[in-house]
């Protein structure tokens, strides 16, 4: 894992490798865990609610936990949250919480990545500009070990990095007032799903550009990349990697957990 530094000769307008530089990056992992979960109809956030006798989250830190290039798995939790996690114990000793979530998903991300950085500036053991970060949401609790490595190798060597997504299965429609205003061509249509894996430092400038004016439009990580002008790399994930949003997702999820025992 490399990266290499080269010089541009701006003069003759061409680039030429006067030095290469190696840098090993490493990867960690950053999991936002602040939200509250509305559209669940849970009491609490949904991220803490069991499936299977065991907190969404934890299943969600499991598979994380599996993944041996991931050299530490930090949880972004709200300020308010962070005495609410009984099964906390039974954390990997590389994994811990920040409790620094903000007002919305993006600002989670960002103050989570703003503090690995600024640890970063004092111990080359943390989180270096030029690392691996891989983003990937608490209510994600069905992605797995296989995935999340698949994600790792298609983007290791890549310039930008990239994201789980699938191709859209099914027709798409556009509605006015409930009723189908449009059919779209479905052919170039993703959807987003993570963990989403990009350089920290270059995660972190394309948020901070966002963040004035309160991370409008950006409803991910790849959104933020794409703002600053990379084109993120797609990755093919599973269906069974979605995003545990809705109350009979929650039966879902439980059965499909169960299965895997
Ligand atoms: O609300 P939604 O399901 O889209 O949230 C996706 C992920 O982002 C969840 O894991 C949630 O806990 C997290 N999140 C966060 N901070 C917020 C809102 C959501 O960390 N303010």
């Amino acid at each position: 894992m490399t990266l290499n530094f080269s010089e541009k000769d701006t003069a003759l307008g061409i680039e030429t490798r006067t030095e290469t530089t190696t840098i090993a990056a490493r990867c960690f992992a950053l999991v936002p865990c602040a939200g509250s979960g509305s559209r669940a109809g849970t009491l609490k956030p949904k991220q803490y609610e069991l499936i299977g006798g065991k907190s969404m989250v934890m299943h969600t830190l499991a598979a994380l936990g599996a993944v041996e290039r991931l050299q530490h798995v930090v949880v972004v939790v709200s300020p308010d949250d962070a005495h609410a996690w009984p099964d906390a114990p039974e954390w990997p000793s590389h994994f811990r919480r920040m409790a620094c979530g903000g007002a919305t998903r993006a600002e989670s991300v960002f103050n989570g990545l703003t503090a690995l950085l600024k640890e970063g500036e004092h111990n080359p053991a943390a989180v270096q500009a030029h690392d691996w970060i891989l983003v990937h949401d608490a209510a994600r609790c069905l992605v797995t070990e296989l995935e999340i490595n698949r994600l790792i190798d298609a983007c290791l060597d890549d310039e930008v990095g990239g994201l789980l997504a699938l191709p859209l299965p099914d027709t798409l429609k556009t509605a006015v007032h409930g009723r189908v205003s449009q059919t779209l061509p479905r052919q170039d249509k993703w959807l987003a799903q993570t963990p989403q894996m990009f350089r920290a430092g270059q995660l972190h400038a394309a948020l901070q550009a966002k963040a004035k004016e309160n991370f409008e439009g950006v409803t991910d990580e790849a959104s933020a990349m794409e703002m600053a002008g990379f084109a993120p790399k797609l990755v093919v994930g599973s269906p069974h990697n979605f995003k545990v949003t809705y109350p009979s997702d929650f039966a879902l999820a439980e059965d499909l957990l169960g299965s895997r025992k």
